[in-house]
């Protein structure tokens, strides 16, 4: 089917998605072979979108699509921005709080606003196009591409309003396939307002599809890296590293941040059994967020090394004055660079 007929059949479908179908009909974000029974699915999970702003004084989220107007009382003006992109979802949780809450991204949006009432907390849910059948896991890969470009709209928006007005202060954090979103979020907001996000964050950014990215056809993934924001870290700790199977390991082992830490060297965490790892049990891939949270209130010094055995054989220094960075937030100099590894309790 061409680009042009689709476009038809899909502006006559859906009349108010036409912004993000003329940002489709770019190229880069539509190929002939993704069928389009699946990209009008991806188009109606893209308008469902909600951004889930922290309402302190009830200690509460409130909910609004990409267009609608930011409520009294609930923005303040100058406070960072953090904004956090959830994980593919499971079904067995029902409603968003807990499909999101199993994550662990709704302690790491509270831990943020407790560290700062002057921040604006952000909680991007895009469960609708992020959750089980695991068949559906190729499609809401594919959907980061779209859910990254309508949060990218919608924080250019809150830049043309006075929302936004330092695009320094602004951090987008995300997990497993938000880990690879935030960077499409970073990518575009170059494209729209000329400018580079302050900071980006990956957590345990997800393997499975990135880790072949190219090779199956149609793909529209597009991995994290280092010039989507002006400075991005990530976080790996359920990485699989070749030769291992594909299946089982959730996050990538790819080094693409300016920082990549691996914490417990990256693959299986401290309170995880081998047996989950191999089995594909998210315990590894959800500390990662985990981390994150506790390093609000704790300090995770990291340290450069060549590698995790000779590390964990104690042959790196391990101090601020050898190189050494903190994990998470805050995280780090803009000078560092490289890969860090901590041991976790
Ligand atoms: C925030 O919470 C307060 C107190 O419950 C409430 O009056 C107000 O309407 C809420 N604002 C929003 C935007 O949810
Ligand atoms: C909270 O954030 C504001 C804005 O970034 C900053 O000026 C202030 O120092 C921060 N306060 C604390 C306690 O970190
Ligand atoms: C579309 O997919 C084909 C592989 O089937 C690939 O060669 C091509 O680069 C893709 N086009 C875009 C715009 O991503």
């Amino acid at each position: 089917m061409s680009h042009k007929l689709m476009c038809i059949l899909l502006v006559i479908t859906l009349l108010d998605t036409f912004f993000v179908l003329c940002a489709a009909l770019d190229r880069r974000f539509l190929n002939d072979t993704i069928p389009p029974e699946e990209l009008i699915r991806m188009m109606e999970g893209v308008k469902k979108t909600r951004y889930l702003l922290r309402n302190r004084s009830n200690n509460q989220w409130f909910s609004l699509s990409r267009r609608d107007p930011i409520p009294e009382n609930i923005w303040v003006s100058g406070g960072d921005v953090k904004l956090i992109i959830h994980g593919y979802t499971f079904k067995e949780w029902q409603t968003t709080e807990e499909k999101i809450g199993e994550q662990g991204i709704f302690d790491l949006g509270i831990a943020y606003s407790l560290k700062n009432a002057s921040s604006n907390v952000i909680l991007l849910d895009w469960t609708i196009l992020s959750t089980e059948p695991i068949s559906r896991y190729f499609e809401a890969a594919q959907s980061t591409r779209f859910i990254g470009r309508d949060a990218a709209l919608f924080l250019v928006r809150l830049a043309k309003e006075g929302y936004i007005t330092d695009w320094d202060r602004v951090h987008i954090i995300g997990f497993s396939l938000g880990g690879h979103t935030v960077g499409v979020v970073g990518h575009e907001v170059q494209e729209l307002a000329g400018s580079k996000i302050g900071r980006i964050t990956g957590l345990d950014p997800a393997g499975p599809l990135f880790d072949i990215r190219g090779e199956m056809p149609g793909d529209l993934t597009r991995f994290l890296d280092k010039e989507d924001g002006k400075f991005v870290d990530i976080i790996h700790c359920n990485m699989r590293v070749p030769p291992s199977p594909i299946v089982g390991f959730l996050g990538s082992c790819l080094q693409a941040g300016h920082v990549d830490f691996y914490p417990d060297g990256g693959e299986s965490q401290s309170g995880c059994t081998k047996e989950q790892d191999r089995t594909g049990s998210p315990c590894s891939h959800f500390k990662c967020v985990e981390y994150m949270t506790k390093s609000i209130r704790d300090k995770f010094l990291a340290c450069p090394c060549e590698n995790w055995n000779t590390f964990k054989q104690g042959k790196c220094e391990c101090s601020f004055q050898s190189g050494g960075v903190l994990m998470g937030d805050p995280c780090c100099e803009p000078s560092a660079s490289g890969q860090y590894y901590i041991q976790m309790k």
